[in-house]
C-alpha cells in the first residue's frame, strides 16, 4: 500500500471546500482501504450495474458507459494480478477504483458517480459481499451435514452411554448421537438461508441519505445485481447495519454449536473417555511431554468462539448510538465482520475434514454404556409393564442400584434371585429388558435413539439436504 502522493495533498474526490489539507495521521486514522479493499470485486459489481442503469435512463451515454466497463474490468485484471497500486491518500476502496478509473478514461470517469454517494454504494457492497459470504457458509454447512450423516448411518448400531449432567443416563445410538448435532447444522443453516432476504435488498440509489434528483431506476439496478427487492426508505438502507449484525448473530449461534460439539470431542478423546481416535493430523504433540497428542483442533475453535461472539456485541454497540441517517460509524462494520467469515468458514472447513477421518472405538463405547447402570430406567419400564406403578418401580430399582453398588457389579450381574427378593414381579426375562441393544431398541419412534429410527432419521436428513436450497 502507498501513500503516494502525498497524504499532505488535496483529497482530488471531495477537497474542493477544504483550506488546507488534512493531517497526516488524521489521513491514516480514517483511511479504510486497509481492510475495505476486500470489497473491490462487489464494488466493482456495484458500479458496472449502477453505470448500466444510469446509461439506460439515458444519464451516461453508451459510450461513457462503454468505457467505464472496460475500465473498470481493466482495475479488477490489475487488482486480481496484485498490480494495483492501494493508496491510503484515497482512503477507502471505493474512492482507490473511482480514481484508478478516472486516471485511465479519463472525462467519463467522472461520471461513474452521478447519482450515488459512498453512503449508498458502501451499504451495496456489503450486502453484495455477505450474500455470496452468506452462500458459501451454507454450502460448508451442508457439506458437513453430509459428512456427519454417512457416519451416523453408519454408526447407528453402535451403542454408548447417553449423559444428562456428564454422567451415564440411558444407552444411546452413537448415530443418533451424531444426528443430534446434524439438526443444530440444519436450523443454523436455516437462520443463515433466512438472513439472506433480509441482507438481498438494494440500497443503491438512496444516495448520500435523500436520494437522488436524476432520473434513476433503482429495479435495473436490482434486477442487474440480482437482489430480491429495493429498499423502502433512503435514511434507513445508507444507515442501518442490521442485516449485518443478524449475519453475525447467525454466526454465533453456529460456531456456539460447533464448540459445543469440540467440547465432547475434546472429552471423547481423553484417555479418560478414550471413545474416539482423532487423526494425527489435526493434532500436536507437546514439546516436553512426548505422550502428549492434543486435540488443538477442536480446542482452537472453541477458543474462537469467543472473538466471533465479541464482533456481535461490537456491532450491536457500534449502531447503538446512531442517529439517522449515515456515520462513519458504521467503517468499523467491516473488520469484525471479514474476521467472524474467515473464523467461521475456517472452523467449519475444518470440521468438515475431520469429521470424515474420526474413527470412533465401538468397544470402549459398549463398555462404558454397561457401567453406571444406563439401563436402570429399562427395569423400571419392565416392572411397570407387568403391573407396578412408576413410583413403586422407580423405589424397587433405586434398591437393585444400592445392592449392586456395594458389591460393585452392574444391574444385569445380580442373581435372579436377588432381583425377585426386592419385586416379586421379575422373571427370567428381566435380563432382555437390561441388555443394551434391547434398551435402546426399545425406544422406537419419531425422535427416539432405536437403529431403525436412526436410520430413518438419516434418511430424512438425506432427503433434506438434496432438497434445493
Ligand atoms: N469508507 C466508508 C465506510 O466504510 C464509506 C462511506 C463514507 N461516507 C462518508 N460520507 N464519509 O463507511
Amino acid at each position: 500500500m502507498s501513500r503516494s502522493p502525498s497524504s499532505a495533498s488535496h483529497n482530488a474526490l471531495w477537497g474542493g471546500r477544504f483550506a488546507e489539507a488534512t493531517d497526516a495521521f488524521v489521513a491514516e486514522f480514517t483511511a479504510s482501504v486497509s481492510f475495505d479493499r476486500r470489497l473491490w470485486r462487489h464494488d466493482i459489481q456495484g458500479s458496472l450495474a449502477h453505470s448500466e442503469m444510469l446509461c439506460r435512463v439515458g444519464v451516461l451515454s453508451a459510450e461513457e458507459r462503454d468505457a467505464i466497463h472496460a475500465g473498470l474490468k481493466r482495475i479488477a485484471q490489475r487488482i486480481e494480478a496484485g498490480q494495483f497500486d492501494w493508496r491510503i491518500d484515497r482512503e477507502d476502496v471505493h474512492m482507490n477504483i473511482e480514481a484508478e478509473l478516472t486516471e485511465d478514461i479519463g472525462a467519463a470517469g467522472k461520471k461513474l458517480h452521478t447519482g450515488r454517494s459512498r453512503n449508498d454504494q458502501v451499504a451495496t457492497d456489503i450486502r453484495l459481499y455477505l450474500r455470496d459470504a452468506v452462500d458459501g457458509l451454507r454450502g460448508q454447512l451442508r457439506q458437513l451435514m453430509t459428512a456427519l450423516v454417512d457416519l451416523a448411518e453408519r454408526e447407528a448400531d453402535t451403542v454408548m452411554p447417553g449423559f444428562t449432567h456428564l454422567q451415564h443416563a440411558q444407552p444411546i445410538s452413537f448415530g443418533h448421537h451424531l444426528l443430534a448435532w446434524f439438526e443444530m447444522l440444519k436450523r443454523d443453516e436455516a437462520r443463515f438461508a433466512d438472513c439472506r432476504r433480509r441482507i438481498n435488498v438494494l440500497p443503491l440509489g438512496s444516495a448520500a441519505l435523500a436520494g437522488t434528483s436524476y432520473p434513476i431506476d433503482r429495479s435495473i439496478t436490482a434486477a442487474l445485481l440480482g437482489f430480491e427487492a429495493v429498499s423502502e426508505n433512503s435514511l434507513d438502507a445508507v444507515s442501518d447495519r442490521d442485516f449485518a449484525i443478524e449475519f453475525l448473530h447467525c454466526a454465533a449461534l453456529t460456531m456456539m454449536h460447533l464448540s459445543r460439539w469440540c467440547e465432547e470431542l475434546i472429552l471423547w478423546n481423553s484417555s479418560q473417555f478414550a471413545y474416539i481416535d482423532l487423526p494425527d493430523r489435526f493434532c500436536t504433540g507437546s514439546s516436553i511431554m512426548p505422550q502428549k497428542k492434543n486435540p488443538d483442533v477442536p480446542e482452537l475453535v472453541r477458543g474462537k468462539t469467543g472473538r466471533v461472539y465479541g464482533h456481535l456485541m461490537s456491532l450491536l454497540t457500534l449502531m447503538k448510538g446512531q442517529p439517522l441517517a449515515y456515520n462513519k460509524d458504521n467503517q468499523e462494520d467491516k473488520e469484525p465482520l471479514f474476521d467472524t467469515l474467515d473464523t467461521l468458514a475456517g472452523s467449519l472447513r475444518a470440521f468438515a475434514d475431520l469429521i470424515p477421518a474420526l474413527k470412533p472405538r465401538r468397544e470402549i463405547m459398549r463398555e462404558a454404556a454397561l457401567r453406571g447402570f444406563t439401563t436402570a430406567t429399562d427395569l423400571a419400564d419392565y416392572l411397570v409393564k407387568k403391573g407396578l406403578p412408576f413410583r413403586d418401580a422407580h423405589e424397587v430399582v433405586g434398591k437393585a442400584v444400592a445392592l449392586a453398588l456395594s458389591r460393585n457389579i452392574s444391574l444385569e450381574a445380580l442373581p435372579l434371585a436377588d432381583l425377585q427378593a426386592l419385586s416379586t414381579l421379575v422373571a427370567e426375562d428381566v435380563y432382555d429388558a437390561l441388555s443394551l441393544e434391547n434398551s435402546i431398541a426399545a425406544r422406537d419412534h419419531w425422535g427416539g435413539t432405536a437403529p431403525t429410527q436412526v436410520r430413518a432419521a438419516a434418511a430424512r436428513a438425506r432427503a433434506w439436504l438434496a432438497s434445493p436450497t
